[in-house]
């Protein structure tokens, strides 16, 4: 039986129609004026509007090997049940391997996490964290798996790899016309700055983001491109937080080269006072690059409404305050970086961003789903609503307004960074490929994420 979906505004990023929506089994067939009822099932949607399902390219839904060994809060079972409620139909989660063990079995072990338990669709990012001649010939096999994209990392020591080391991975990347992300902070002077405070005693969170200042990210991010420039290699830059760094992703840009930039609502809607909360507060916000200055925050918005940010994703990295951010209660440098965030960034940027006027509708669907669907070849599957595409509609209800609150919340995690926050907007329903899966903002129809297999397709933007 098909579903037709009657009487909303389809949008894209390039504009938006009055137009009836078909779906059959997994697939939207049909877009267009007026269509007959025929033998379809009637979901009337006016008012709404009718989105692409929303993409977040930047998960660590499971385990964290960004500092320590703790897991976190959430799993794919409770992360995606939050994504999907609100909107998110896919994620690119982060699959990060141990040192020693191969990038096949990290995707058997992410491939074990993910199936049967996720509500969302996914595919990820594999992680390379070392560098030797099997990593070298997994890069293809990788691909071949449907694997086409890759992270590296400038920081954290037991993830980080040498310069010579990213050279190398980027042009055997560039072999296949794969995609690399790199975590761009220089982690010789995080670790320097971290002794330092240390050492001088100076030990509660307020010291975290000076540890990590704009210079130590914009020093990172000036070398990635100039080695990706020198590898020839179109390359992505993950949670860009700062002025000082989209300055030098303009110098790439001038001397030619593609760069894709992310970043996430954490550096759009909060800022670096909050370190300094009462009671150990400052931990929820502990993460890297850390929150920063409203100065910062501006550029950011400007570099999203003049085009020079391409995507906005989460890096979702869940942890407890208590039991979890509490084990750096008597040192910030022990603190477990990374925050929750992919329930609430659908409403936060139409709050923030579209509401306010900064952006519109069709540039949040780019930022969200269309412009990440084409850069991590899942366009045209996803991130737009065409006959042939996937099924995956967000019903967009833009009169509904709500609150951000821990208690409330779908993500297993016993704080919100945004907890209060007045939104405006919310997905009324979410379809992912072509079954209803939330309705006002609950999962109806859990685990039925599939894997997606991605193929190279070059898209001429
Ligand atoms: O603090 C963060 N962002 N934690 C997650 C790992 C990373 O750096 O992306
Ligand atoms: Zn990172
Ligand atoms: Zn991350």
């Amino acid at each position: 039986m098909s579903i037709l979906l009657k009487g909303g505004i389809v949008v894209s990023a390039h504009g938006r129609r009055q137009v009836d929506v078909r779906i059959d089994g997994e697939k939207i067939v049909e877009v267009s004026t007026n269509l007959k009822a025929e033998d379809s099932t009637i979901e009337d949607v006016s008012g709404c509007f009718l989105l692409p399902g929303f993409i977040d390219a930047h998960t660590h839904l499971e385990l964290n090997n960004g500092k320590g060994s703790m897991s976190t809060a959430d799993n794919f079972y409770t992360g995606s049940k939050a994504a999907v409620a609100k909107g998110t139909t896919a994620v690119i989660d982060m699959a990060t391997p141990s040192k020693g063990s191969s990038l096949k079995d990290c995707l058997a072990t992410w491939n074990q996490l993910a199936s049967g338990n996720s509500s969302c669709d996914y595919t990820y990012h594999m992680s390379i964290i070392e560098w030797n001649p099997s990593i070298k010939k997994e890069i293809k096999e990788m691909i071949e798996d449907g694997i086409t994209s890759f992270k590296m990392y400038m920081a954290y020591d037991n993830l980080r790899t040498t310069d010579a080391e990213i050279f190398e991975a980027m042009r055997e990347i560039r072999k296949y016309q794969g995609m690399l992300g790199i975590h761009c902070e220089n982690g010789d002077l995080v670790n320097e700055m971290i002794a330092k405070f240390v050492a001088e005693g100076k030990l509660s969170p307020h010291y975290h983001p000076l540890t990590r200042p704009d210079s130590v990210e914009a020093e990172a991010v000036e070398r990635y491109l100039m080695i990706a420039k020198l590898a020839d290699l179109p390359v992505n830059i993950v949670h860009l937080s700062t002025k000082r760094a989209l300055e030098a992703v303009k110098r790439a840009r001038s001397r030619k080269q593609k760069v894709y930039v992310e970043t996430c609502p954490q550096y759009l809607v909060l800022d670096d006072h909050l370190y300094d909360g009462p009671d150990f507060e400052g931990a929820k916000y502990v993460c890297s690059p850390p929150l920063r200055s409203i100065n910062d925050q501006h550029a950011l918005w400007d570099g999203i409404m003049d085009g020079q940010v391409n995507t906005i994703s989460t890096d979702h990295c869940s942890f407890n305050f208590e039991g979890q951010k509490t084990t750096g209660k008597d040192d910030f440098s022990k603190i477990p970086n990374g925050m929750p965030g992919v329930e609430t960034r659908p409403e936060l940027i139409y709050t923030y961003g579209v509401t306010t006027g900064k952006i519109s509708l069709e540039r949040m669907v780019a930022l969200l789903s269309e412009d990440i669907a084409k850069q991590f070849s899942l366009y045209p599957q996803k991130g737009i609503i065409q006959a042939g595409s996937d099924a995956d509609i967000v019903i967009w209800d833009p009169k509904k307004t709500g609150v951000i609150s821990a208690a409330t919340q779908l993500q297993n995690v016993d704080y919100t960074p945004y907890d209060g926050m007045q939104t405006r907007g919310q997905a009324k329903s979410v379809y992912l490929r072509g079954q209803k899966v939330a309705e006002s903002g609950r999962v109806i129809l859990e685990k039925q994420g599939k894997f997606v297999f991605r193929n190279i397709t070059p898209i001429d933007e």
